[in-house]
């Protein structure tokens, strides 16, 4: 096909070949199939800001940080230069995740680079070499769906460790090839510590995968893995190795109160009795 004027300026540095067709345009993306030399690649051209719809975007970046003070001064002025600086942070952001979940052994596209605004990555196809289908596409048996819905939570909770909330996983977000599935889609994704959402998104991620798998198997509908996350990585608990149970019992603060409150009682009598035993003492000195 034509090629789209934002992808001219890779063709021209030679990082892409030809553009074979458009996959999708989406709400803040497009997204082609590329060749680059012998490989077939995927290749993501983000709208420009004022043409993307995504309504939250402050919630999104709140405690994302700017390494470069200079940068991070500009973008909260909001000068053209600073919008040029947000932008670009906006669009490396989806392919810094990529590389750092993927080291923490999350099955992603491959990344090649972001270059003028476009992300190349590896094209996921299903076992006929065709575009893999999203999870939302595909029907499937209970025991499939147990499996696979493991697999995602074992992936929400690797990006955890990572220090990553996804922020907008759901079954469209996750591609299915023949090894299962492929977690996709991450300009969003929000810094799990410095982010005071990212407990409610890891929330509403977990509850959007489970409620899909939850058609094929409701048994994981009582499932509570994001709650059993957090607590674990709030606590410092967390590690690649925690085996989740998907239990989780609801902590009773009322309860924890009434507990701290006699043990506070307990410390002061004890106190009490301390101080009447040493004037005791004193008396008779
Ligand atoms: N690496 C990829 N391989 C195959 N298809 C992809 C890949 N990345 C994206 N797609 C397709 O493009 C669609 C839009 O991409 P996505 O990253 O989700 O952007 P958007 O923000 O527009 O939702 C996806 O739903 C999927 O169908
Ligand atoms: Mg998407």
């Amino acid at each position: 096909m034509k090629i789209p004027k934002r992808i001219q300026p890779l063709v021209d540095d030679g990082l892409v070949d030809e553009v074979i067709s458009q996959l999708m345009s989406g709400k803040e993306a497009t997204v082609f199939m590329v060749r680059c030399g012998e490989e077939i690649r995927c290749a993501k051209v983000y709208k420009e800001a004022n043409k993307r719809s995504f309504k939250k975007a402050a919630q999104y970046q709140e405690g994302r940080k700017s390494r470069n003070s200079r940068r991070a001064r500009a973008m909260e002025k909001g000068s053209k230069y600073g919008r040029n600086q947000q932008e670009q942070a906006w669009q490396n952001a989806e392919v810094d995740a990529l590389y750092k979940i993927a080291e923490a052994g999350v099955r992603v596209p491959h990344p090649f680079g972001c270059f003028e605004g476009v992300l190349l990555m590896e094209l996921i196809t299903d076992e006929n070499g065709d575009v893999a289908p999203r999870l939302n596409d595909v029907l499937m048996s209970k025991e499939q769906a147990i499996e696979d819905h493991q697999l995602v939570m074992i992936y929400v909770m690797r990006m955890l460790c990572a220090g990553i909330v996804h922020g907008d996983l759901s079954e469209f977000n996750v591609l299915v090839d023949e090894y299962g599935p492929v977690i996709i889609d991450l300009p969003q994704a929000v810094d799990a510590s410095a982010n005071n959402n990212a407990k409610a998104m890891l929330i509403r991620d977990v509850d959007n995968i489970t409620t899909y798998y939850g058609q094929f198997a409701p048994e994981l509908l009582l499932s509570k893995y994001a709650q059993e996350m957090w607590a674990l990585y709030e606590s410092g608990e967390l590690t690649i190795e925690t085996k989740l149970t998907g239990l989780f019992e609801e902590s009773n603060v009322t309860a924890d109160v009434d507990t701290v409150i006699e043990e506070i009682k307990a410390a002061f009598e004890e106190e009490q009795d301390r101080i009447q035993r040493i004037a005791e003492a004193n008396e008779i000195d």
